[in-house]
């Protein structure tokens, strides 16, 4: 038996897809534990790339069963549209799909709300997919949940009380027309129809799972920067994709869990806005967008690339445990002859000693930088941690031992068979 979580180490989009992809090999179960269709996760099979928003990157193994857990906010188009997408890739998603019944619904107004509040003054850069509106209604505690769609009257009775409040707002403070709730009710009573059959009593399903030997791989979304506790408030989303996140977005006990992998970028990207201390706006900065096709997979923005952040992945690795970690991308730096590693924090002249607290200090940091040669050699068709070359293998030792991770898995291409333990 092992319960495993899985996160994003940095800013999201570190290959959480993918190696959630090659390690479900090894797993009965993979559940989604936060976020929604803010995600993007790609997986590659042969020539075939998949992006994954809101079903777990195991679904491309048949003999995964799959779980959204109740974390996450689920939207019905995405969902339905996702399944649709997998059926006609010849993936069958019936009886290996559990969809938890507290988990909250993304509704058409969350997404209005998400473009309007984007349309103000504070701009987060979100992906627009109601996410933030959605989790306020959960914590208001006004949220529509995948289980009142089993029950007509009272669904009803709900979203009648949110669009009295949220079409009064619309109307009166943002000159909007407003929803016709018959038309939102009746959609979700067709999604119901389409989904009744995945509904599941998810923790219950999980820990009869756990207690018979059944293995299970927790995936996070987004990434620890982007976490809405220990993040870069408010540039975050409004969720937990740090590791703790997992056990509530689950209803499985911390006590179940025995490992944590983290999935870390060989240097670092961030989409959206928010500050980002080893980020270039240089030749170097183009070139890392370039070669490592840095492009939103959810939304197509370009993302902002920089070095390598061992002081940031170190807190990462503190604020989630990480046991092992993955580094991917690595192959994009093979063509740099000098690679700069950010190992510390300044600020006012004085070390940080700390992760800072506040997006304002975090915008005013010096990185401390230190070069290394690169290895300028194509590494993309290494099968094994012997055949990199030993330049690589000291720009490996040298992120390890400054972010304080133990690095396991190592990955050199998108594909399945790019990829090796150390
Ligand atoms: P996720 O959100 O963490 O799952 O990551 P994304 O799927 O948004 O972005 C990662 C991108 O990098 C995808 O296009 C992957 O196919 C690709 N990718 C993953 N691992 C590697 C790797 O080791 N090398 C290269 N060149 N691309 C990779
Ligand atoms: P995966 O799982 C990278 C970012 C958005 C924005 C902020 C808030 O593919 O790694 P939101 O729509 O969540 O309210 O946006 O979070 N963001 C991501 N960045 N990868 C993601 O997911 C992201 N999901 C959200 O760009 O800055
Ligand atoms: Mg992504």
């Amino acid at each position: 038996m092992s319960v495993t979580v899985l996160v994003g180490s940095q800013w999201g989009d570190e290959g959480k897809g993918k190696i959630v992809d090659i390690l479900s090999e090894k797993y009965k179960i993979v559940a989604r534990y936060q976020g929604g269709a803010n995600a993007g996760h790609t997986v590659m099979i042969g020539d075939k790339q998949y992006i994954l928003h809101l079903i777990p990157s195991g679904i491309l193994r048949d003999d995964v069963i799959c779980v959204i857990g109740n974390g996450v906010v689920i939207d019905p188009n995405s969902l339905l549209e996702e399944i649709e997408l997998l059926k006609k890739n010849g993936i069958n998603v019936e009886g290996r799909l559990y969809i938890s019944h507290n988990a909250h619904l993304i509704m058409p107004y969350h997404k209005l709300l998400d473009t309007i509040s984007e349309s103000g003054e504070n701009k987060i850069g979100t992906t627009g997919r109601g996410i933030g509106p959605c989790y306020i209604d959960k914590f208001a505690r006004k949220g529509i949940r995948i289980v009142d769609l089993l029950n007509r009257t009272e669904l009803e009775k709900k979203i009648r009380a949110n669009l009295k409040e949220k079409n009064e707002l619309l109307k009166k403070v943002y000159e909007h027309d407003g929803f016709d709730v018959d038309v939102i009710i009746k959609e979700y009573l067709e999604f119901d129809r389409a989904i009744d059959k995945y509904i599941k009593d998810v923790p219950a399903f999980l820990n009869q799972s756990i207690s018979e030997g059944k293995s299970v791989l927790l995936e996070g979304a987004q990434g620890a920067l982007l976490d809405v506790d220990h993040g870069t408030y408010p540039f975050v989303t409004s969720s937990n994709p740090t590791s703790g996140g997992a056990c509530t977005g689950t209803g499985i006990p911390p006590t179940y869990i025995d490992s944590v992998v983290g999935i870390v970028k060989a240097y670092t990207t961030r989409v959206g806005n928010g500050p980002f201390p080893t980020e270039l706006t240089d030749s170097d900065g183009e070139k890392l967008r370039k070669i490592g096709a840095e492009y939103g997979a959810t939304t197509g923005r370009p993302r902002r690339c920089g070095w390598y952040d061992a002081f940031l992945v170190a807190y990462s690795q503190m604020i989630n445990g990480i046991t092992s970690a993955a580094i991917t991308k690595l192959d994009v730096l093979s063509s740099f002859e000098k690679i700069k590693v950010c190992i510390r924090y300044e600020l006012n002249g004085k070390q940080l000693k700390s992760f800072p607290a506040t997006v304002e200090q975090l915008s005013e940091v010096v990185p401390i930088y230190e070069e290394l040669d690169g290895w300028n050699h194509d590494i993309s068709s290494c099968l094994s941690y012997d055949d990199l070359p030993n330049k690589t293998r000291e720009y490996l030792d040298f992120i390890a031992k400054h972010s304080l991770i133990k690095i396991e898995i190592i990955s050199v291409g998108p594909k399945r068979k790019q990829t090796f333990y150390k």
